[in-house]
C-alpha cells in the first residue's frame, strides 16, 4: 500500500463516529512505536511532521520511514505537513510525496487566510494531495510561536472559508491550546462544545480537526517529576471531553505532547534504575514501548478508530 490521503478516512470516520489520531512524529523510535500500537488496533492513522521534525530528521528519512512502516504494518497511512507556515513549505511537501498539508493561515486576517489557503488547496489538489486549513487561533506553543490567549472560531466565517478555498478540512479553536501547561492551576478544563456544535451545523458532514489535544496524564508527568524532571502544574484536556468531540464531526485529533511526556518518563526511568547504562537500545526499547501503549490508549479511549482500518 502507498501512502493515502485522508479523504477516505475522514468519511468513515465522519459517519462512524470517530476520530482519526494525527501523531507528530520525529524519528524511528517514535515511528515505530506509533505504528506497533495502530496495528495491534487495526487502526486508520495520520502521521505528522512539524517543520521543526522536518528540520531534526530530514524530509527524505521521515519519508522513507514512513514508507517502511506501511510496509511493515499495511495500514492506511496518511503523511501530513503540520502547521505550514507557508505555500513554499506546503509545496515542498507535496512535490516531496506528502498526502496531506495544513496550512496555517489563522493568524492573518480573513481575506489574507482565505486567499492562502485557496492558492495551497489549488496545488495541493492538482498533486492529489489534500488541504487541512484554520480559523480562530490556539494558546500555547507550536514551533516558534507563542500564542498568550486563545482567540476561539468565529462559526459565522466557516461557510465562507470553506466555500471560497475548497479546502478539505477546518482545524477550529474550542479552547484546546498547544504544550504541556494547557490550563492554570485550579483552573477547570473547559471546551467550547457550543463553538464545535455551530460549526457543525453550518458545515454538515465537513470534516472538522483538533489541535493541542493531549492530556497530559498526571500519572506520566510524575513519573517524571519523580526522576529528576520539573514539570510542575502541566495539566491538559480531560480524555472524556475528547471523547466527546471525536464522537462528533471532529474526524482529526492532533497529540504530541502526551506522546513526548510518555517517551521522556520512560527515557528517565530507565537511566535512574540502570545509571550505568549507555546503549541507547536499552533506554530507546522502553521509550517506544511507552509511545506504543499511550497510542494504543488514545486510540481505544479517545478516538474510537480501533478496528476500522
Ligand atoms: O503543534 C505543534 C507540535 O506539537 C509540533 O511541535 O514544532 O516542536 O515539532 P514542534
Ligand atoms: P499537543 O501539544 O496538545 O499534543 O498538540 C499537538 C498538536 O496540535 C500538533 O499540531
Ligand atoms: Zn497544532
Amino acid at each position: 500500500m502507498a501512502i493515502v490521503t485522508t479523504t477516505e478516512m475522514f468519511k468513515k470516520a465522519y459517519e462512524g463516529g470517530y476520530a482519526i489520531g494525527a501523531f507528530n512524529v520525529n524519528n524511528m523510535e517514535i515511528i515505530q512505536g506509533i505504528t506497533e500500537a495502530a496495528k495491534e488496533e487495526n487502526a486508520p492513522l495520520i502521521l505528522q511532521v512539524s517543520k521543526g521534525a522536518r528540520k531534526y530528521a530530514k524530509h527524505n528519512y521521515l519519508i522513507k520511514l514512513v514508507e517502511a512502516a506501511i510496509l511493515e504494518t499495511d495500514l492506511p497511512i496518511a503523511l501530513h505537513l503540520d502547521h505550514g507556515a507557508d505555500f513554499e513549505i506546503c509545496k515542498s511537501c507535496i512535490d516531496g510525496g506528502f498526502s496531506s498539508v495544513m496550512i496555517d493561515g489563522s493568524h492573518l486576517p480573513f481575506e489574507e487566510n482565505i486567499a492562502l489557503t485557496k492558492k495551497v488547496v489549488e496545488y495541493a489538489h492538482a498533486h492529489g494531495c489534500v488541504v487541512e486549513g484554520e480559523l480562530g487561533q490556539l494558546a500555547g506553543v507550536e514551533d516558534d510561536v507563542n500564542v498568550e490567549n486563545h482567540s476561539y472560531t468565529d462559526p459565522a466565517q466557516v461557510e465562507e472559508f470553506v466555500e471560497k478555498t475548497n479546502v478539505d478540512s477546518l482545524a477550529i479553536a474550542i479552547g484546546t491550546s498547544h504544550g504541556a501547561y494547557k490550563f492554570k492551576p485550579g483552573q477547570k478544563p473547559m471546551l467550547r462544545f457550543d463553538i464545535l456544535d455551530e460549526v457543525s451545523k453550518r458545515l454538515p458532514g465537513f470534516p472538522i480537526v483538533l489541535h493541542g489535544a493531549s492530556s497530559v496524564i498526571p500519572e506520566f508527568v510524575e513519573k517524571v517529576n519523580k526522576y529528576g524532571g520539573a514539570m510542575p502544574d502541566a495539566i491538559g484536556i480531560p480524555e472524556d471531553m475528547l471523547r466527546q468531540a471525536a464522537k462528533s464531526s471532529v474526524c482529526k485529533i492532533n497529540i504530541d505532547s502526551d506522546l513526548r511526556l510518555a517517551m521522556t518518563a520512560a527515557v528517565r526511568e530507565h537511566l535512574a534504575n540502570n545509571p550505568s547504562d549507555f546503549d541507547p537500545r536499552q533506554y530507546l526499547t522502553p521509550a517506544r514501548d511507552a509511545i506504543r501503549d499511550m497510542v494504543k490508549r488514545k486510540i481505544v479511549n479517545v478516538l474510537g478508530c480501533n478496528g476500522k482500518a
